[in-house]
């Protein structure tokens, strides 16, 4: 597989807190699943590799460099439609105005939402809103996508729904980066399992052998709280 993402001695420092510290990590997997407890610093980690966020120290090295998207827990919807949620979203990357409904109907009938389209997208139950973030993303056809915790707020059949939607995505194609709470839904999506622990990289781990037998003491203190 190739390497698309090189971490070296990535840190960020907050105060005197050091909220990730010396990450090193090769990513090369096509869908990668960030676990471990609270505040053990994933959703950092997601928010410096989008660039949402400075490192204090270290470097990402892209290759190639990729377009990319990322989807939070809560979807940002602004006061329109749930259609022109989409549609805002390609005329941000420059798409011709022409060409953005017909592209947004159509990710908006990918998540299976064409019938409520011309719904205020704020009105919508949190489901169908992080399925308008999905066809949001979806429309853009982003070379990675990075999830962070996407069904954290969702009930479970939301939450089904919505891992459906991803798995189609990466099916397309887009390498997918994620981190959930939900270990059911990582071990279904992930090929590779990087857990981190207090803002440490402690493993990097193929998805079958992670759940069988990590090889850190954290992260099996945290699978057998997680599931016992
Ligand atoms: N801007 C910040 N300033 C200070 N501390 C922060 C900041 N952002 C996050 N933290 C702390 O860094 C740690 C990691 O946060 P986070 O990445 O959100 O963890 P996770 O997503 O794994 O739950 C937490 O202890 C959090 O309180
Ligand atoms: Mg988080």
């Amino acid at each position: 597989m190739n390497t698309w993402l090189s971490i070296d001695n990535l840190g960020l420092t907050e105060g005197s807190t050091r909220i990730i510290d010396s990450a090193t990590l090769t990513l090369s997997a096509r869908r990668t699943v960030v676990l471990g407890p609270n505040g053990a610093g994933k959703s950092t980690l997601l928010r410096l590799i989008h660039g949402l966020l400075h490192p204090s120290e270290g470097t990402l090295r892209w290759s190639p460099p990729l377009s990319q998207a990322m989807v939070f827990q809560r979807p940002i919807m602004l006061r329109t439609t749930a259609l022109a949620n989409v549609v805002y979203g390609l005329k941000l990357k420059g798409q011709k105005a022409t060409e953005c409904e017909g592209r947004a109907r159509q990710a908006l009938m990918h998540v299976g939402l064409e019938h409520l389209a011309s719904r205020p997208a704020r009105l919508l139950s949190g489901g169908e809103q992080q399925r308008v973030a999905l066809a949001r993303v979806w429309a853009l056809e982003p070379e990675l996508l990075i999830l962070d915790e996407p069904t954290a707020s969702l009930d479970p059949a939301s939450s089904r729904e919505v891992e459906r939607i991803i798995n189609d995505i990466a099916g397309g194609g887009t390498r997918i980066l994620m981190t959930t709470h939900n270990l059911g839904q990582a071990r279904r999506i992930a090929e590779e399992i990087v857990f981190i622990d207090r803002g440490r990289i402690a493993e990097q781990t193929p998805v079958a052998e992670f759940f069988k037998l990590p090889r850190t003491a954290a992260a099996q203190d945290f699978l057998q709280e997680e599931m016992p």
